[in-house]
């Protein structure tokens, strides 16, 4: 099966309108979750490097499936922006914005959604050439009140709200104008995760994908 083109993260967004953000204890754990996520109607997803088969993980997810897309997340430095990469992420979410991220995956050609929380996050983002970033970590940050006081000052940008987000919010978010797409964790609870209960997690993916109404 040959792999999609490169997408920008503006084409990465509009794919669904949740980004679920995986952090996984195995490859094993891996497939299995996302093929419920898959079969939820999930396309787009984000697996952290914040276990040690974070990378393998990524690998698997890749040739899942031709339209699946498979980013990389908790990025924080440029070799890892490079394993990733090397891995089959296709696009890359980190919690803040350094010059050496931004950089490195400017040069490996990997698509990044940085993280931001302050208006001075913000203009470094602006100034580096980004109009999508991740606001993170959403729910601590200011929620919904923030990110309408965002659209002001700066109408160019969309976020990509991530943390504490949870099911009965999401809509809200996914209402702002300037709100992409969120990201969240809330598709693979603990509980269904060691459970194996993947019923569960193909449940809560149909519930994120129909979210998309939000976004019309
Ligand atoms: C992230 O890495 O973006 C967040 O940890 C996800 O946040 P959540 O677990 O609160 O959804």
């Amino acid at each position: 099966m040959g792999k999609l083109q490169m997408k920008s993260i503006s084409e990465i967004v509009q794919i669904g309108p949740v980004i679920p953000v995986l952090t996984l204890e195995s490859v094993e754990q891996g497939e299995k979750v996302v093929n419920a996520l898959y079969k939820g109607g999930v396309k787009v997803l984000e697996i952290t490097l914040r276990t040690s088969a974070g990378l393998q993980a990524i690998k698997c997810a890749s040739q899942f499936s031709s339209d699946i897309v498979v980013g990389v997340g908790t990025l924080t430095t440029a070799v890892q922006v490079e394993e990733a990469k090397r891995a089959g992420a296709t696009f890359g979410v980190s919690p803040g914005l350094t010059r050496d991220l931004h950089w490195a995956a400017k040069d490996i050609g990997l698509p990044l959604l940085p993280g931001v929380m302050t208006p001075s996050d913000i203009l470094i983002a602006l100034s580096l050439g980004y109009d999508i970033v991740k606001f993170f970590p959403a729910q601590l940050a200011g929620g919904l009140d923030m990110l309408r006081a965002f659209s002001d000052p700066f109408p160019m940008l969309r976020f990509c709200p991530t943390g504490g987000i949870t099911q009965e919010l999401a809509g809200s978010f996914l209402s702002l104008p300037n709100v992409a797409c969120i990201g969240g964790s809330w598709l693979t609870p603990k509980e269904a995760m060691t459970a194996q209960n993947w019923g569960e997690v193909t449940r809560l993916a149909c519930a994120a994908s129909q979210l998309a109404q939000h976004k019309t």
